[in-house]
């Protein structure tokens, strides 16, 4: 069996487990018009796909927990017409065989078949809300059963949604997974390189898009993993600006928080450089601030920290940097117990990555603590200064804005950066651009 298929087999077989008993649905993501008859283009539910592999529109996934557990796909038909019109389509046969499947059937057999399958099952797993269209669909089929009652049918009598099920299992990243986010976050690490050789005054945000994007798709990414922010000047201080048509200049920097989504799995980038190669006095000093708070928050990424041990770890070296720049005023310490900081940084240190850009899982236990970190977790690390025209605020830091984001993966004894390829010291960026 090849190892991807041994993957998601055992990714099935795990969720089945933890369901213990009852049938769970869960679907693909519906295509989504753009305009007219022109789709936008079609990207599978994450979590659909983390249990298949499977990334053709109109699919589904049954599991049938219990004694006799079974995993059933329902596809697309083969239909010779329409794929010499839209492409290839695996049919059912071909996907059970493909994927590992213990059954498959047609699309058209699902209403029927979901009779049959829920009939006398004690549970159903099922994510209501996500999609109205599938919420109609259910709601037709258990008032079906509901009809059949007098002849000895009974409806499952437990809704579960399975969305924390997938969540959790989809938060530990297992080695197939991890060896696919490194590759992301390399495409991704080599493309802002790309855009901090290619920038220049002068040139717009866009064509500076069009540089990173190229190195994603010459190495293989299937897309961007989320709109990408190309933020020249005082539009780095917009947080998710994404006009991206402004002009470059001489003497502003330029951010860019981009990545790729590489087999379903993202990319996440933050990189700040002076479109003219060099730093200023002033750009340089919070350049420094932020990869200091940076450095800090990465060391603070390892194996039974809590979740926020990076954000504190960065807003401590953040508050002690905005008094020493006369940014804030007062001690660090009362800086960060007023939230005077918030000002300049607004946002948190950093979020799960994975299929999801923000990906699953949740951040606190059952005891609304912030959970630990472990190993097989992948995360963002995140800080930034933006810094807004305002009475109180030397104007010779207006309309600066600095993100530094890396991707990370926490080990048994730490983490590793993922994208530690994307040069980022004051000296390194300088020198990439001077070469360039
Ligand atoms: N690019 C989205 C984020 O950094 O969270
Ligand atoms: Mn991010
Ligand atoms: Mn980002």
């Amino acid at each position: 069996m090849n190892a991807a298929l041994t993957e998601f087999k055992s990714r099935r077989q795990t969720m089945l487990a933890a369901m213990g008993v009852g049938l769970a649905i869960i679907p693909t993501a519906a295509e989504v018009i753009r305009n007219r008859d022109s789709h936008y283009p079609y990207r599978f539910d994450s979590s659909f796909y983390y249990l298949t592999g499977f990334k053709e529109p109109d699919a589904v996934l049954l599991l049938l927990a219990g004694d006799e557990a079974k995993s059933i796909l329902f596809c697309r038909d083969k239909d010779p017409e329409r794929e010499i019109w839209d492409g290839f389509r695996y049919g059912p046969a071909a996907a059970c065989e493909e994927f590992g499947f213990d059954a498959a059937y047609s699309m058209d057999e699902l209403d029927a078949q979901l009779l049959t399958l829920l009939a006398n099952q004690p549970k159903l797993y099922f994510g209501l809300g996500a999609n109205a269209a599938w919420d109609a669909r259910l709601t037709a089929c258990l008032n079906s059963l509901r009809e059949q009652a007098r002849s000895g049918v009974s409806v499952p009598d437990t809704l579960c949604d399975p969305r924390p099920l997938m969540d959790e299992m989809r938060l530990y990243k297992s080695p197939f997974e991890q060896a696919i986010l490194r590759e992301s976050a390399d495409i991704a690490a080599t493309a802002h390189n790309r855009a901090m050789q290619f920038v220049r005054p002068g040139m717009r945000e866009y064509q500076l898009e069009a540089e990173f994007l190229h190195e994603f798709y010459r190495q293989g990414a299937q897309a961007p993993a989320y709109n990408s922010i190309v933020a020249g000047g005082a539009n780095a201080c917009t947080l998710h600006y994404n006009a991206n048509n402004a002009v470059l200049r001489d003497g502003d920097l330029v951010l860019i928080d981009a990545g790729c989504e590489l087999d379903g799995y993202a990319s996440d980038i933050s990189r700040t450089f002076p479109v003219n190669g060099k730093f200023s006095a002033v750009q340089k000093d919070l350049y420094e601030l932020v990869l200091a708070a940076q450095l800090a928050a990465i060391a603070a990424v390892r194996p039974g920290h809590a979740w926020s041990a990076p954000h504190e770890a960065a807003l401590a070296v953040l508050a002690q940097g905005f008094v020493d720049l006369k940014l804030c005023h007062g001690s660090p310490q009362a800086v960060l117990e007023s939230g005077d900081y918030r000002q300049f940084y607004m946002h948190r240190t950093g979020h799960w990555l994975g299929l999801d850009v923000h990906d699953v899982g949740e951040y606190k236990d059952k005891n609304q603590q912030w959970r630990s970190l472990e190993a097989g977790m992948s995360l963002t690390v995140e800080p930034g200064c933006y810094i807004r025209p305002a009475a109180k605020v030397p104007e010779h830091f207006w309309n600066i804005g600095i993100r530094i984001e890396d991707d990370v993966l926490v080990t048994a004894t730490g983490c590793d950066v993922l994208t530690a390829k994307a040069v980022k010291s004051v000296a390194d960026i300088e020198a990439l651009m001077q070469t360039s």
